[in-house]
């Protein structure tokens, strides 16, 4: 019996250098390089720096994941790459690493979108994705409610943010507090200690006029400002500003729109299986809440490990390894790096 397809994904949209090899559904290697430290002292990433760290990692971080693995990029059958959507800078130096892999191996190579293969990379950890499946999708640049009837083929939006992302909502409400850069797992970890019901803070597009247009659609610009408003006046009457009750109920709010407009998906179409990706399904919260919830509702919630939530190359190699086999033709060899790549396309 021929064994199943081994596969190279190789990740750079933005500050992660990420190598991982699959093979099936299974994790054979992977390594990452951070260049997160050289933009925290920025607020946020520089594309700059990142496309110049990219550069520096990628050989390094691609031995070892062959390493790791015990491999050798001969033995494997196709390269994916993000190719979008992502930093141009970034992106471009991981797609442009990966054609000179393919040409040198003779390797097929597939550009994918990296929200889709965040979507893929629970494979990994729970097997194939019962399809169709409501994905809900929260970065640090996107947050999307996405029906999945065949995640080979194309995903359809249902709905996304309105301004901010949920990840950015993160990042910047860490900033106001004095949290570090990314601010995500530093919320999660402050919001351990604080009391989720201590400040209502607005959950954004849940009004019922809201709801009418934009049932599946998020907002947190609003939330972001309540919560800016809310340190303020604290700040002016000179009374501490208490940093773990405003994490945790800056984070329930989120969450509880979050989960509460995916399950709402769910039901709405009849689907049983929520997939949740991207950096924020990483929060402690948020997985808890959705597994509470949709308990009641007979969903199963399918969510990656932490480590695989946020930016790697096994969730490149994941998608790449289930295009393979689902005999989807690879990209041309002069596919470009596509900065705003749209959710609809699952390979370029
Ligand atoms: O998917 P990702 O690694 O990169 C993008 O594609 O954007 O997501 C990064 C985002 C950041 O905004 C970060 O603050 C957030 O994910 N994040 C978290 C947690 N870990 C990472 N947000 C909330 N809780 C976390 N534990
Ligand atoms: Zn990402």
């Amino acid at each position: 019996m021929k064994s199943e397809p081994l596969v190279l994904g190789i990740e750079t949209s933005c500050d992660e250098t990420g190598v991982g090899i699959v093979r099936g559904h299974t994790l054979l290697g992977e390594a990452l390089a951070s260049s997160v430290d050289e933009h925290a002292r920025f607020g946020g990433v520089v594309p700059e720096v990142a496309s110049r760290a990219h550069l520096e990692a990628m050989i390094p971080t691609m031995e070892r994941a062959l390493d790791q693995a015990g491999v050798t990029l001969a033995d494997v059958d196709a390269i994916a790459v993000t190719a979008g959507p992502g930093l141009a800078g970034a992106l471009l130096v991981g797609v442009a690493a990966a054609k000179g892999y393919a040409l040198a191996a003779e390797k097929p190579i597939y550009g994918v979108n990296h929200l889709a293969a965040h979507v893929a990379v629970d494979t990994l950890e729970h097997g194939p994705l019962p399809e169709p499946a409501i994905a809900l999708l929260v970065s640090g640049g996107h947050s999307s409610l996405l029906m999945v009837n065949d995640l080979a083929r194309g995903v359809t939006p249902l709905g996304a943010t309105i301004d901010d992302a949920a990840g950015e909502a993160f990042d910047k409400v860490a900033r106001l507090l004095g949290l570090p850069f990314p601010g995500g797992p530093w919320i999660d970890k402050a919001a351990r200690d604080g009391d989720g019901v201590s400040i209502t803070f607005p959950r954004g597009l849940t009004a019922a006029k809201d709801l009418a247009t934009h049932r599946f659609d998020f907002s947190f610009s609003g939330l972001k400002t309540a919560v800016a408003r809310w340190v303020e006046a604290r700040e002016k009457s000179g009374e501490p500003v208490p940093v773990a009750d405003v994490a945790a109920s800056f984070q329930e709010a989120v969450c509880d729109v979050l989960t509460n407009k995916a399950i709402d998906a769910c039901r709405a179409n009849g689907i049983e299986t929520l997939v949740i990706g991207g950096g924020v399904a990483a929060n402690s919260r948020l997985r808890v809440l959705a597994e509470e919830r949709a308990a009641k509702y007979g969903i199963s919630v399918r969510v990656p490990r932490p480590k695989l939530c946020t930016d790697n190359g096994a969730m490149v190699a994941a998608l790449g390894s289930h295009l393979v086999a689902s005999g989807i033709a690879p990209s041309r060899l002069d596919l470009p790096a596509d900065s705003a790549m749209p959710l609809t396309l699952v390979v370029a």
